[in-house]
């Protein structure tokens, strides 16, 4: 395994590798890599011949109150993890890199950036749309492996694709979990031993929608009324939103739809560290 620092490198390496004919993969990370992202390594692995994974916190994405500087950055830690799932390469370049002096170029995907996360963290999307566009160009990978956790992110990035026409297919790997249901995130290394405990109230509260849904009841409000109550039950948890959207726009929707796949998204602070979490009803985003 082979880890890259400069973008010029990373283009020379990846443009050797079409011309050999490999498939390539691309995971992109923020690092604090975690059993999600290993999965993803793991899928990349066994779909295409060399994996690339990215590991570059990205500042374009963070608003100033945001934990951009306390991110958790060990670059040996997460080669380490990266090479018990045969990644071939880790491309891992400066801020400097990415974002040059005099840097101007951002990609901004309308309505999607600016609902849910988006409404809670502006220009969030904006820097995540311009990093993921910018490692396409740099990487140029046929597949690019995103969780589904980050369920807003992947429908973004997936119109972004269309509607550019960019040449890679986006492949969705499934949310993995803790033993009590919490979803792997960087961000949980914040918890408190209490605050851990408690977030468990983020699938909790999912795993009622789904229930009542699997019920028969399709009214949204009713829906989030009985997911509002479990998380206010508990006293560490302070809901930041929490709504039921269509996937393609992220509008919220008053009654579940029988055909169309309907996302079921939450972000929930436990003192100062937010986690987001979701499900999807009638199919997959
Ligand atoms: O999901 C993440 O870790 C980041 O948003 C991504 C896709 C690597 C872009 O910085």
């Amino acid at each position: 395994m082979e880890i890259i620092n400069r973008a010029t490198r990373m283009v020379s390496v990846a443009r050797d590798l079409r011309a050999d004919g490999k498939i390539i993969g691309l995971v992109p990370t923020m690092g604090a890599l975690h059993e999600g992202h290993l999965a993803l390594m793991s899928q990349a692995r066994e779909m295409c011949d060399t994996v690339i994974a990215s590991v570059f916190v990205n500042p374009t994405q963070f608003a100033a109150h945001e934990d951009l500087a306390h991110y958790p950055r060990d670059l040996a830690r997460d080669a380490e993890l990266a090479f018990t799932r045969n990644v071939d390469y880790i491309f891992a370049p400066t801020p400097d890199d990415v974002y040059p002096n005099g840097y101007k170029t951002y990609i901004n995907v309308e309505t999607i950036s600016e609902r849910l996360e988006g409404a809670a963290r502006p220009g969030h999307f904006r820097g995540v749309a311009t990093v993921v566009n910018k490692l396409f160009n740099i990487v140029h990978p046929h597949f690019a492996f995103f969780g589904r956790k980050d369920a807003q992110q992947v429908i973004l990035i997936k119109r972004m694709v269309k509607d550019l026409v960019m040449d890679v297919e986006i492949v969705v790997g499934p949310t993995v979990r803790e033993e009590d249901g919490l979803a792997l995130s960087s961000r949980n290394v914040y918890l408190s031993t209490d605050e851990r405990k408690a977030a468990t109230v983020l699938r909790r509260a999912l795993e009622k929608c789904r229930s009542l849904y699997h019920g028969g009841e399709r009214d949204s409000g009713r829906l989030l009324n009985a997911m509002r109550a479990i998380i206010e039950a508990e006293p560490l948890a302070r809901l930041d939103y929490l709504a039921i959207t269509d996937t393609t726009n992220l509008e919220a929707v008053t009654t579940v739809p029988y055909v169309s796949p309907t996302l079921v998204s939450m972000a929930v602070f436990f003192g100062k560290t937010r986690l987001i979490d979701n499900i999807v009803l009638n199919g997959e985003i």
